[in-house]
């Protein structure tokens, strides 16, 4: 089985959020099962660090008046293909200026990615390699089906992960001819999105399988609230999406072995009392106030429902909670989280920007971890607080419905509790959710229960790894049907 994945970021070698730990680690999980998985990516600088001086692959066609190389080298585990394209890719920000505007040419640039990965689908690569399944994720890379199906390639089947369908990729309608989409395509049942072209929406037309990240978001995807006027689109489909929930690295993410963290497991608990203590010396906050602490690390975007948060606040304060958060994002946000720390010295700590390192502080020292989110296709850092053993605190929809056993009596009768769950956007809802953390936190055992069972819940890649592999199998099966039995290709 060989598949190329197709993606705009990778742990560890260029990330902004989610999409970057899984496409980081789903490949892994599948070379240890035996499947032949490579990953494309473009050749950021934080890329071409690592695979600069690797060998060359594969020249590109024209790529809308560039030319790129593909190098392959081995990045931590995983079998990496930059796209060397240095006029579109030689850029700190993977999508934005340092100003946080879109950079003007993301079209181009991720045209550039999608049609490399269509030409190596068609051509394989200078060793002969070549994919029996393109694995795409997010609209970055909506255009590989596209153009595989333009060209009338076959032999290759196509699978689309929708990471979050709020981000779509939609572009003035003049792009088309320059960006080589076909011109029947440009109607509703094809890329035309009120009358501009959405890379999304040809990955979702032209792909043989959809799939995203969680059970739960597959369904609510098809609700106008959750679609974001694609739900027509789903549903339009011989197949709707398939829900697979995300695992997590466990290798890279494990308390017990964690350079950045004092290391601790479920049994042996002091560690994580360093940690605390570390944590709360980081952020100035006074080492004596009486409740919990909680944490926040996240994209500081509306989705994330952190404006709930701050209306929480005082009331949190006031119980003799604390409040450590590393984000960055929307300005607004920024400045009202600044405010935030600056007003509540000593009780709440802030650190706007990104830090892998206090991320994993943030997690194994935190009491409870807060995810308010409006929507959440899947959400990892829910994962990664239960396995630090921090309460995770969440809106009980998508992927954080599917993770999080809720603290409800049925559930703490039965010792399986992890976590507390509440109804999305609502205020008041999170404000009983927190006065519902403080008591269970004021009973120590059964606290350090849930934080066993939360350190305990798997959360791996195993399972979901079986999954797509027997996705990807009924593919090939499929594209050999098509094909007949003699199949040559
Ligand atoms: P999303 O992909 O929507 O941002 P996820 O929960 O799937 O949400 O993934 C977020 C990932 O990004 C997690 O690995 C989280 O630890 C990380 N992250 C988010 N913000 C920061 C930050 N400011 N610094 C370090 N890591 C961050
Ligand atoms: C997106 C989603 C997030 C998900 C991640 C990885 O960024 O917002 O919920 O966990 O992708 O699939």
């Amino acid at each position: 089985m060989r598949v190329l994945f197709v993606a705009s970021e990778c742990v560890p070698v260029a990330k902004t959020g989610g999409l970057a730990d899984v496409v980081g680690a789903l490949p892994k999980a599948l070379r240890a099962m035996g499947v032949d998985a490579r990953v494309l990516m473009p050749g950021y600088p934080g890329v071409m660090a690592r695979a600069g001086t690797a060998e060359e692959v594969w020249r590109s066609g024209d790529l809308f008046s560039r030319r790129g190389v593909l190098r392959r080298a081995d990045v931590a585990g995983l079998d990496l293909l930059a796209l060397d394209c240095p006029e579109f890719f030689d850029r700190e920000g993977l999508y934005v200026t340092e100003a946080g505007e879109d950079w003007p040419d993301n079209p181009f640039r991720f045209a550039a990615l999608s049609r490399a990965a269509a030409e190596i689908a068609r051509d394989g690569l200078a060793d002969g390699w070549r994919p029996d399944i393109v694995h795409a994720h997010d609209w970055q890379t909506g255009l590989v089906a596209l153009y595989l199906d333009a060209w009338g390639v076959d032999g290759v089947a196509t699978l689309l992960t929708i990471h979050n369908i709020s981000y779509q990729g939609v572009f003035e309608a003049g792009l088309r001819r320059d960006l080589g989409m076909p011109e029947s395509g440009f109607t509703a049942e094809g890329y035309e999105f009120y009358g501009r072209v959405n890379f999304l929406k040809a990955g979702l037309v032209h792909s043989d399988l959809v799939t995203t990240v969680s059970p739960t978001y597959a369904r609510e995807l098809e609700s106008p609230e959750f679609g974001w006027g694609l739900e027509g689109v789903l549903a339009a489909r011989p197949e709707r999406a398939i829900g697979i929930l995300n695992g997590i690295d466990t290798a890279a993410w494990d308390p017990a072995n964690d350079p950045a963290v004092p290391t601790f497991t479920s049994r042996t608990m002091s560690g994580r009392n360093s940690a605390r203590a570390d944590l709360l010396r980081r952020f100035s906050i006074d080492a004596g106030r009486p409740g919990p602490l909680f944490g926040v690390v996240s994209r500081l975007t509306d989705q994330k429902g952190l404006d709930l948060l701050l209306g929480v606040l005082p009331d949190m304060l006031r119980a003799g909670g604390s409040l450590v958060v590393l984000g960055s994002g929307d300005r607004r946000l920024e400045q009202a989280f600044r405010t935030a720390g600056s007003d509540h010295a000593g009780s709440v700590g802030v650190r706007i920007g990104y830090d892998e390192d206090l991320a994993h502080l943030i997690y194994a020292g935190s009491d409870a971890i807060m995810v308010p989110s409006r929507f959440e296709p899947c959400g990892l850092t829910q994962m990664y607080a239960m396995r630090y053993g921090a309460l995770p605190v969440v809106a009980r929809t998508g992927g954080l419905a599917d993770t999080v056993i809720d603290a409800n009596a049925a559930a703490l009768s039965a010792g399986v509790a992890t976590g507390f769950q509440f109804e999305p956007g609502s205020r008041e809802a999170l404000s009983n959710a927190i006065a519902k953390v403080f008591a269970v936190y004021s009973e120590r055992g059964l606290w350090r229960k849930m934080q066993r069972n939360a350190m305990k819940h798997p959360v791996g890649w195993e399972g979901p790894a079986e999954r797509y592999v027997d996705l990807y199998a009924r593919l090939m099966a499929a594209e050999t049907g098509k094909r007949g039995f003699s199949g040559t290709r």
